[in-house]
């Protein structure tokens, strides 16, 4: 079932927390100041975040940076967020290394520029070796396109090693689940999503099956440690019953009377 760590304040950890970052373009709004502005203060606000998940003892952080529909933005947003990568990758590879974090990125990452592909390979490298929490930053990511490259990939695969009929029919999900770019990692427990919007927007379909999901009105530029852990005592609260049964009507049987 779920892999929760208790912390030393008594808190159950999900073992996978997954973030929709947004309102960094609402923030810039209030603030008077241009988007690429409200992207830049929530880049600093996930190198705070990074490093308090790590020390909560989260041991996957996978956070929604760019989708592959926000390539659908102005010229000038879609062009400050690559400048912004361009520089922030190489940061990370700090961040994360002060933090004994392992970065990886999904998503589909030949549509970057090549030196901003580069960035994302020396970030993945030089942080190879770290134990402790790892960070998935999500960039160009889509779930549908993930899911259509894991397809083709498994049936290329399967073209080129002559499996039979048979073989194709026995695939099982777990089999799937590793042609996807979060092969290997456990799925998602806790998706928090900023700035109050109800959706998903294209993260993570397969891999939230069952994750719990919180909102928070507060726009990405906002959210801190205090933040993070308001949400982390809301998936406290929750029972997962993953299809199962209610634990606690466990010991009732239909008339309401307690059972054996
Ligand atoms: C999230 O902030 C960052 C990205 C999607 C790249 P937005 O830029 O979506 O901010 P809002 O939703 O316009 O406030
Ligand atoms: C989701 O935010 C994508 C990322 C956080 C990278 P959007 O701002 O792009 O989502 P919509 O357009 O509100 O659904
Ligand atoms: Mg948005």
């Amino acid at each position: 079932m779920t892999g929760d760590v208790v912390n030393p304040e008594g808190r159950k950890i999900p073992r996978h927390i997954a973030i929709i970052l947004d309102g960094n373009g609402r923030w810039a709004a209030r603030h008077g100041l241009p988007r690429a502005m409200g992207h830049k203060k929530g880049c600093e606000t996930l190198e705070q975040i990074v490093a308090d998940a790590a020390r909560l003892g989260v041991e996957y952080l996978t956070v929604y940076g760019f989708s592959t529909e926000n390539w659908k933005r102005s010229q000038e947003e879609v062009g400050a967020l690559m400048n912004l990568f361009r520089f922030y990758m190489v940061k990370l590879i700090k961040v994360a290394n002060e933090h004994n974090v392992r970065a990886r990125m999904i998503g589909e990452r030949s549509r970057f520029a090549k030196d901003i592909q580069d960035g994302i390979d020396r970030l993945e490298r030089e942080t190879a070796a770290n134990t402790g929490m790892t960070f998935v930053f999500a960039v160009n990511y889509g779930s549908r396109d993930e899911i259509v490259r894991a397809v083709r990939k498994y049936t290329l695969e399967a073209l080129k090693e002559g499996k039979t009929v048979e073989e194709i029919e026995a695939l099982t999900e777990q089999e799937f689940a590793g042609y996807l770019d979060t092969a290997g990692m456990p799925d998602p427990d806790l998706v928090i999503r900023t700035s109050g919007e109800l959706r998903l927007s294209n993260y993570l379909l397969w891999q939230c099956a069952y994750a719990e999901y919180y909102i928070t009105p507060v726009l990405w530029p906002d959210f801190n440690k205090d933040e993070l852990l308001k949400a982390i005592d809301n998936y406290n609260s929750r029972e997962r019953r993953f299809g199962g049964r209610l634990k606690t009507t466990d010991n009732y049987d239909r008339s309401g009377k307690s059972g054996t």
